[in-house]
């Protein structure tokens, strides 16, 4: 079989979780392939809500594998208080989750280093999660990072102290001091301690032999191709490759064994953090827009900048990954605007490049106005079939980017899916 990938086209927090948990059933393994706890996944169902940061969304389902892959950095103290949290909501798959030994763990320090930077930076942060992402994937890069699979090893504790100490010079060269060090150290200890309980796995060994034998995986992205380490707006990207090929990277799939290609886009845009958004709405239609859609954060609780849909930035988005399929989510937010505009290109830069470096200042949508839809619980239960003027928004980014909608989402809970085309799923 050939492992299937959905992931994020614009800058995080498109509903993944929400259409991997709704996908889960068709699938036997679903797998975390980069990232870490910066994600914030929310799935609904049965009336009740919950926010996955480092355990992959199929975890609510009984009989399916969940892997957190090689490319994901793992905070022991999130994981524990997730599997902690998942526990206590009787989570299904909870007793099937495999993690690999490869994946990085991130240090109560890579915490600090985060906050510590971002501070240096003053106006030009990032506007990180500040879960330690950076650093630690600095120190997977740079060749000092601990993984899973040093967990068992007999030098582990000396390995762990020996880092901080390393971490605790270069807060020192930053001039930031920690509150508590041995709370936070104590408290790492006892995620380690909960991780130890889980089986850590060569995944990509597992994985490509599941894939040998006919299983079925779904490789589950986090943030958005617009947040990708090189192709999203450096540097307010986030550390690791979200597009398409870090699925290969962080699980050990091979391309020539990559299948379908989920691309998740809101029918706008959304970006929490610092970092250029041409089509941002100011004022009070940004408002609106934040309000109707419920935009922020599931990680940090901020609140999402927000804006029209960009879909010069789609197609970049949609090629970098090859997509081969797109899914639209809370089209629904949209019904109460009395009309709703897209960017169709940039002006001064022919037409529909995102440029290397760009700002909201040197960046000037052209926009095309759409009639509005009202979507009523009515009309969302009658499959299929959606408000012609919603068809319309729909047929107009098809014919743009030249791949097909098959779903729309319009609600959080897992019920409210719109399957347009048999092609998805048959
Ligand atoms: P993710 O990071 O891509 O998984 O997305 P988040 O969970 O961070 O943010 C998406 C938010 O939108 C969550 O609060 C979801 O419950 C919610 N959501 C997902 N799909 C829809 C939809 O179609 N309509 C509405 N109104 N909300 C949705
Ligand atoms: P999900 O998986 C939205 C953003 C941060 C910041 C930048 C770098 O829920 O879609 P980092 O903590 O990674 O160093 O932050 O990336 N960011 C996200 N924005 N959704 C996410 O994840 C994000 N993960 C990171 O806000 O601008
Ligand atoms: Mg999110």
């Amino acid at each position: 079989m050939k492992a299937d990938v959905l992931l994020g086209l614009q800058w995080g927090d498109e509903g993944k979780g929400k259409i991997v948990d709704f996908f889960t059933p068709h699938y036997d393994i679903i797998a975390r392939f980069q990232g870490g706890p910066n994600a914030g996944h929310t799935l609904e169902f049965d009336g009740t809500r919950h926010v996955l940061h480092t355990i992959p969304s199929g975890v609510f389902h009984a009989d399916k594998v969940n892997i957190i892959g090689n490319g994901v950095v793992i905070d022991p103290v999130v994981f524990k208080k997730e599997i902690d949290d998942l526990e206590s909501r009787n989570a299904a798959g909870l007793g099937n989750i495999l993690i690999s030994k490869r994946a990085h763990l991130i240090l109560p320090t890579h915490k600090l280093l985060d906050a510590a930077s971002e501070k240096s930076k003053g106006e030009e942060k990032i506007g990180s999660t500040l879960r330690g992402i950076g650093p630690a994937y600095m120190d997977k890069t740079g060749r000092n990072g601990l993984r899973v699979g040093d967990i068992s090893l007999p030098d582990f504790d000396k390995r762990f102290s020996d880092l901080v100490q390393k971490h605790s010079r270069l807060l020192e060269m930053y001039r930031y001091h920690a509150a508590d060090m041995d709370v936070l150290v104590s408290e790492w200890k006892a995620g380690i301690e909960c991780l130890k309980k889980f089986s850590h796995i060569d995944a990509e060994h597992y994985i490509n032999a599941s894939l040998a034998e006919g299983k079925t995986l779904l490789a589950e992205g986090a943030q958005g191709s617009l947040l990708d380490i090189d192709f999203g707006s450096y540097p307010f990207v986030t550390s690791s490759n979200t597009t398409c090929a870090g699925a290969c990277t962080g699980l050990g799939i091979p391309p020539s064994r990559i299948g379908r290609v989920f691309g998740i886009m809101k029918a706008y845009c959304t970006r929490v953090g610092g970092g250029p958004f041409p089509t941002e709405l100011a004022g009070d239609m940004g408002n609106e827009l934040r309000e109707a859609g419920k935009e922020y954060g599931a990680t940090t609780g901020r609140p999402r900048r927000c804006g029209w849909l960009d879909i010069p930035a789609l197609k970049y988005s949609i090629m970098l990954n090859g997509v081969t399929e797109l899914i639209m989510t809370k089209a629904d937010v949209l019904s109460s605007f009395d009309k709703v505009m897209a960017c169709i290109s940039y002006r001064d830069n022919s037409g529909a490049i995102m440029p290397v470096s760009f700002s909201n200042n040197n960046i000037l949508p052209v926009y095309r106005e759409f009639a509005a839809w009202k979507l009523t619980n009515e009309k969302m239960n009658f499959a299929g079939k959606l408000p012609p003027e919603l068809s319309t928004y729909i047929r107009f980014i098809e014919e743009q980017v030249n791949v097909p909608v098959t779903i729309v989402s319009v609600g959080p809970e897992r019920s409210q899916v719109i399957k347009l085309s048999k092609s998805a799923w048959v």
